[in-house]
């Protein structure tokens, strides 16, 4: 029988499902993939702890455990910049194919992981970076590539549409509602990063990366995020049949000189309750995606959470594996339209 060693980096909300997932699917995965998923170690940052894993799996050494010779397949559900990106880089140009969740990353320096990957022929999976359990980046990565994307707005942040879901529905504070969210295993470590939409913003520029064929970074998405929203601001804007929500909105627009650029901003807005995006309650996520020929679509599911977040990197896992069954890899991302980005002025 085949067997495909994984490691994973990080066993916390997220990685503690994906070994629950896989240890508990084990058979489904193997005949799904071709192969045996077999979990070869554990990277955490302290060690000692006991986690419901076997502790002979773990070790606080992630970048040793990651270009290990007998690795086949790295999944990263760590988080942050470095050292996230020497370790995934190392693996990709050793030939380990990457499943990652972590859009800080991806967001401030997709392309060098991009770089590394075609160096070592090996696939970078991310599907779980945008939006937890929804599959939006393979439908615009794939489904959508003979389309026109002209416009996403999306909730693309549990742990804001917690809070202000909670403001507007049960007139909880922001505080008692963020606490909520974190408890929920929704907030990122530092949940500023949710908050001020830092985390919103990531998932933006990922999203107008795909959608528009043209590299964007966190850097250069408009952001504002919830803290300045009162309970005022939310009744007020009940009492206008409206609701307050944390928009990501990506747009493609036509320049005076007929070549074409792009804006993406992340800052709350009032929609009024009619709108599709206004019943979108709880920690759930939603995409609104336009294209000429599709028209209108609408991607809806849970955006956080451990399990929901795990079911997205097992699908990239299961992906990456038969890739690496059949010797191929996926085709590569490339920003071949390289639309200029807008600054907020002209947006
Ligand atoms: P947690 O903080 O719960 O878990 C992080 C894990 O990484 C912990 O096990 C931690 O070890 C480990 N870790 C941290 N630093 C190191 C290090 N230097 N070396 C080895 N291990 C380390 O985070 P989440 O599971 O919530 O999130 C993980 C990733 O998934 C992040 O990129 C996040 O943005 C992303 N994500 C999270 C979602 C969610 O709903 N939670 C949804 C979508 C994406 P220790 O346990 O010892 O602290
Ligand atoms: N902290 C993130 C959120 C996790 O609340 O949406 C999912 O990416």
């Amino acid at each position: 029988k085949k067997t495909l060693r994984v490691a994973l980096l990080g066993c916390g909300t997220v990685g503690r499902e994906v070994v629950r997932l896989i240890e508990s699917q084990s058979d489904d995965l193997t005949a799904r993939v071709g192969a045996e998923l077999q979990i070869a170690g554990i990277a955490v940052r302290r060690g000692g702890r006991d986690r419901g894993v076997d502790p002979a799996l773990l070790t606080t050494d992630a970048h040793g455990l990651a270009v290990r010779d007998d690795i086949d397949l790295v999944v990263e559900v760590v988080g942050g910049i470095e050292p996230a990106r020497s370790w995934l880089v190392d693996a990709l140009k050793a030939g380990k194919s990457v499943v990652s969740a972590n859009k800080a990353l991806l967001a401030e320096d997709g392309a060098t992981l991009q770089e590394a990957a075609a160096a070592g022929g090996a696939d970078l999976y991310y599907e779980a970076a945008v939006a937890g359990a929804i599959p939006i980046l393979r439908p615009l990565r794939e489904s959508l590539h003979g389309d026109r994307i002209t416009r996403i707005t999306g909730i693309v942040n549990g742990t804001t549409n917690y809070i202000l879901s909670s403001m507007d529905s049960t007139g909880a504070g922001f505080n008692e509602a963020l606490d909520e969210a974190t408890e929920l295993g929704y907030a990122e470590a530092d949940p500023t990063a949710d908050v001020e939409g830092f985390d919103a913003a990531a998932k933006a520029a990922i999203l107008a990366s795909l959608a528009f064929h043209t590299r964007v970074t966190a850097a250069d998405v408009h952001r504002e995020g919830i803290t300045e929203v009162t309970a005022a601001d939310v009744a007020s804007a009940r009492a206008m049949g409206c609701t307050v929500k944390l928009l990501c909105i990506a747009e493609r627009h036509t320049d005076a000189d007929g070549g074409e650029s792009v804006s993406v901003r992340v800052h709350p807005a009032m929609l009024p309750r009619t709108h599709p995006l206004a019943s979108v309650g709880d920690a759930f996520n939603a995409v609104f995606v336009e294209a000429d020929a599709a028209g209108q679509l609408m991607f809806y599911g849970r955006g956080a959470g451990g399990a929901p977040t795990a079911s997205a990197v097992l699908g990239d896992l299961v992906a990456v594996a038969r890739n690496r069954l059949a010797g191929a890899r996926a085709t590569p991302e490339s920003p071949y339209a390289d639309l200029r980005i807008r600054p907020m002025a002209e947006a």
